[in-house]
Parts: C-alpha cells; structure tokens; sequence
C-alpha cells in the first residue's frame, strides 16, 4: 500500500523497477537534470539500452554529466530533440517503460515548459512504442502557468483510452489540499 505522503516521482520509479529488466529498452522522454535517465540505465543493465530525449542543451549536458559520473554513459542514446520523435527512434512495440516528467527544467529557464499539444502528440507515440505489458509513467505538475491545462489534458487522455488495449491509474498524494503533483500510470495489456 503506497505512503500517503509518496512522491510521484517515487512512485514511478517504484512501478518502472517492477517491469523493467536487465537487457530492456527504455524512454526517458523528459531528462532534465538527467535523475529518470539514470534510473533507467541503472535498471537495464550492461546489454540494456535508455534512449532519452530534452530539448534543451542545458538539460542534455547536465544528463550526460550525470551518466558519466556514474561510469553509465555507455548504455544511453542522449537526444537534443523533441520527444516527438519518440516512435521513430524507439520503432513500435520495443520500449518496456517511458517515463515523462512534465514542467519545466528545474534550475533552467522556467518559461521552456513542455507543452500540451506536443506531450499529447508525444504520448500516443509512446503508447506505440510500447512492447506488451509495458508501463508509461507520466509525473504532471498542475499550480504552475500552463500546468493546470496540461494535467487536466493528460487526465481525459488517459480516461479516454481504450480499456481492453491499456490500464490507466491515477496516483495522488491524498496528505495535502494543494495542488500538487500527480503520477499517470498506463500498462499497455499483454496481447
Ligand atoms: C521536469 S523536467 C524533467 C526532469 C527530469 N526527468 C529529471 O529527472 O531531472 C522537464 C523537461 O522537459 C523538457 N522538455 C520540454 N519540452 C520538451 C519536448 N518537447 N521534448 C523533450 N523534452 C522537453 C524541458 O526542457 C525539461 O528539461
């Protein structure tokens, strides 16, 4: 039973443990400062591979700084682009896990946010990409400008999915009555 006070982030990163393994392929679509992406790489192993996408130079660079530290930079595709190309660099049903962090760089340009049109784009590409029994873990951030709209999007996305091809669940922290960040499950059923 998950802590009342977990963080999304947390959480992802506890779900993801769950299906990924050594020799997998997996998506941070999101890198920012680089934290899911050497998650991942920790998660896949040697004969695993991440392939991870930011469009800033800044959030790249951090990333690779971070993989590097950590001897792990072998196991990464690092891409200075927009998730949008997604699919055609993962190719269809291959991916075990995709995790998007939405918002902005933390301690970069705060006005650089991900943003709605795209991440919606972006995430159906996902749900490509993903092989059978594969998870899509989506952290949305509402309480910032433009935040709300895109939660709220990510939210009906999510609702309007096809059950018999995918499980979607909401997980929020249930210890605060700010608007604080929530975690998008989805698990692309096993055929
Ligand atoms: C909240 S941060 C990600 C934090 C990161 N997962 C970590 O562990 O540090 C969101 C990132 O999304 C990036 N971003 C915004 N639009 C994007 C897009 N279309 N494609 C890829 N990354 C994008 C931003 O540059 C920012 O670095």
């Amino acid at each position: 039973m998950p802590s009342p006070s977990e963080r999304p982030t947390a959480r992802a990163h506890r779900e993801v443990t769950a299906v990924l393994r050594a020799g997998d392929l997996a998506v941070d679509a999101t890198a920012g400062n680089g934290h899911d992406t050497l998650f991942l790489a920790e998660r896949v192993g040697e004969d695993g591979r991440v392939i991870a996408f930011d469009i800033q130079a800044a959030a790249i660079d951090a990333t690779r700084m971070r993989l590097e530290a950590a001897g792990l930079s072998g196991r990464v595709e690092l891409h200075q682009a927009s998730h949008g190309r997604l699919l055609e660099t993962a190719g269809r049903g291959t991916v075990t896990a995709v995790m998007f962090n939405l918002g902005y760089f933390p301690g970069g340009d705060h006005a650089v946010i991900t943003r709605t049109e795209e991440t919606l784009a972006a995430l159906g590409q996902a749900l490509e990409a993903l092989r059978p029994g594969g998870l899509l873990t989506i952290v949305c951030y509402p309480g910032h400008p433009g935040g709300d709209e895109e939660s709220d999007a990510v939210l009906a996305w999510g609702g309007a999915l096809a059950a018999d091809a995918f499980r979607c669940e909401v997980s929020r922290r249930t210890d605060t009555l700010r608007p604080s960040p929530f975690l998008v499950m989805v698990t692309r059923s096993r055929d």
